[in-house]
């Protein structure tokens, strides 16, 4: 990938394609990845969000923020990440800013390790435990093209039925024009 315009750059919505396939490792950690971080940051709190990964913003990279307080000054930036989970699961709810009006039971392992490499180039590893953890664990999957939809049971899909439907059509609608 070349060339990113960030201005261009919004919240993507399932059932956007971009949100359902592997993101591509970042190359160069240029100005444009700078400008990606900035707009995704925005993104996030304007949204009131704890994490943004990339192709949440319509670009298909390896790469997702995390703000735990969804503030500004404590922004993470993990690039090219792995996380690795351990631990027992544990299942809680989560939400999705990609998956508006949804809110859903998913299992996570209480830890995990990420490996990741900073916007200054600087490769760095940490131990997570909590809602870090439950963090790292949802933004690396939207990294691998999976979202909460593909983590929650059968009953909770025919729950949600009427707004996934919702979005599907809204989306439908969207490309049509
Ligand atoms: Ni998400």
């Amino acid at each position: 990938m070349s060339e990113i315009d960030a201005d261009k750059c919004g919240i993507t919505h399932y059932p956007a394609g971009v949100l359902a396939r592997p993101a591509e490792p970042v190359e160069n950690i240029d100005d444009n990845i700078r400008l990606l971080v900035e707009k995704m940051t925005e993104i996030m709190i304007a949204n009131k969000g704890v994490g943004l990964a990339a192709p949440q913003a319509g670009v298909a990279l390896r790469l997702f923020i995390i703000s735990l307080d969804s503030s500004k000054e404590n922004v993470r930036v993990f690039i090219n990440p792995t996380v690795r989970p351990s631990g027992d699961l544990e299942q809680n709810e989560e939400g999705c800013l990609s998956v508006p009006g949804i809110y859903t039971k998913v299992k996570r392992y209480k830890k995990a390790t990420v490996t990741a490499t900073d916007l200054d180039g600087n490769e760095f590893t940490e131990e997570a435990d909590g809602l870090y953890a439950r963090a790292l664990q949802h933004e690396y999957d939207h990294i691998e093209g999976v979202t909460i939809l593909s983590r929650m049971g059968a009953a909770a899909r025919i729950g949600h039925r009427r707004q996934l439907k919702k979005l599907e059509e809204k989306h439908n609608s969207a490309n049509a024009r």
